[in-house]
């Protein structure tokens, strides 16, 4: 069975502009978050575009900032560090990876926990790991909410996450982890990875290869995950070669159409929650 990403990733965002609805009728203000571009690279452009759209849609409101790729790395920090100092702003995203040059874990450190909505702070990353979990990174979190709606019982499976970034796997693996699944971490030094593969019940694919997985690598019965966004010649596909592994999986993630939707719902989520947590600490 296919999962719709699309299709659950619109029905949390009505769910989340309801609460932005309350929230500004309570607080006199909307939950606002505020994007940083540096540089032209085409695919970041489009999802900070998809970002500040994404706010719109659910009634929160956006300041972008953009930046040449040149643009001396203080004015950037200038820049987080009035926002972080604004009380109008909940949420502060760095649009990563930033052109060579800058320092990305520098201009990263200088947002606060508590407007950091993409949960890549080393605070926020910890909590998650101590299983007290804040604000979480947002593709992970989105594959969490795809995994409930099949409304497979996760606990006691074997989960295997191919792929060991700050950004996707490792928080993905300690989700899967809180959620009582056995989890493994593959990546591209592993071993015999088929052997891995072959024993998931719960496959999520964050390689960054083209078609990466085919269906020899999948156990029968599996749900596969995949979180890959590539253009082959023009066309988008994933980390996972979907004609493969469809018939083999029990639910399987399209590219796109999938986890990419629900990336930037997690992202409003997270912001919305900056919010009322920022206005609870007020009182
Ligand atoms: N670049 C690709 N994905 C992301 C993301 O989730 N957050 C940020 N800040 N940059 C990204």
């Amino acid at each position: 069975m296919l999962i719709y990403g699309k299709q659950v990733s619109a029905n949390l965002r009505a769910k989340i502009a309801d609460k932005v609805n309350d929230f500004e009728s309570s607080m006199g203000r909307k939950p606002c978050l505020a994007v940083i571009i540096v540089g032209e690279d085409p695919a970041s452009k489009t999802y900070v575009k998809n970002k500040i759209n994404g706010c719109a849609e659910v009634g929160m409101k956006s300041l972008s900032f953009e930046y040449p790729d040149g643009e001396p790395q203080q004015n950037i920090a200038d820049t987080i560090n009035s926002l972080a100092n604004d009380d109008g702003v909940d949420g502060i995203l760095v649009q990563l990876p930033l052109p060579k040059g800058y320092d990305e874990s520098y201009l990263l450190s200088l947002i606060p926990d508590s407007k950091d909505v993409d949960g890549f702070s080393p605070n926020n990353l910890g909590r998650l790991a101590m299983g007290n979990p804040r604000t979480v990174s947002c593709t992970p979190l989105g594959v969490m909410n795809l995994l409930a709606d099949t409304g497979v019982d996760l606990q006691g499976k074997n989960a295997v996450v191919l792929g060991r970034s700050n950004t996707v796997g490792k928080p993905m693996a300690m989700l899967l982890l809180n959620a009582n699944c056995t989890v493994t971490v593959c990546h591209s030094r592993t071993v015999g990875l088929e052997e891995f593969t072959r024993k998931a019940d719960i496959l999520v694919v964050a390689i960054g290869k083209p078609k990466f997985v085919t269906g020899d690598m999948v156990k029968e019965g599996a749900i596969v995950i995949d979180v890959g966004i590539n253009r082959v010649e023009g066309k988008l596909c994933g980390d996972v070669d979907f004609d493969s592994v469809e018939p083999k999986a029990s639910f399987i993630t399209p590219v796109p159409g999938g986890v990419g939707p629900m990336t930037i719902t997690m992202l409003l989520y997270n912001t919305l929650c900056a919010a009322v947590d920022r206005e609870l600490n007020k009182r």
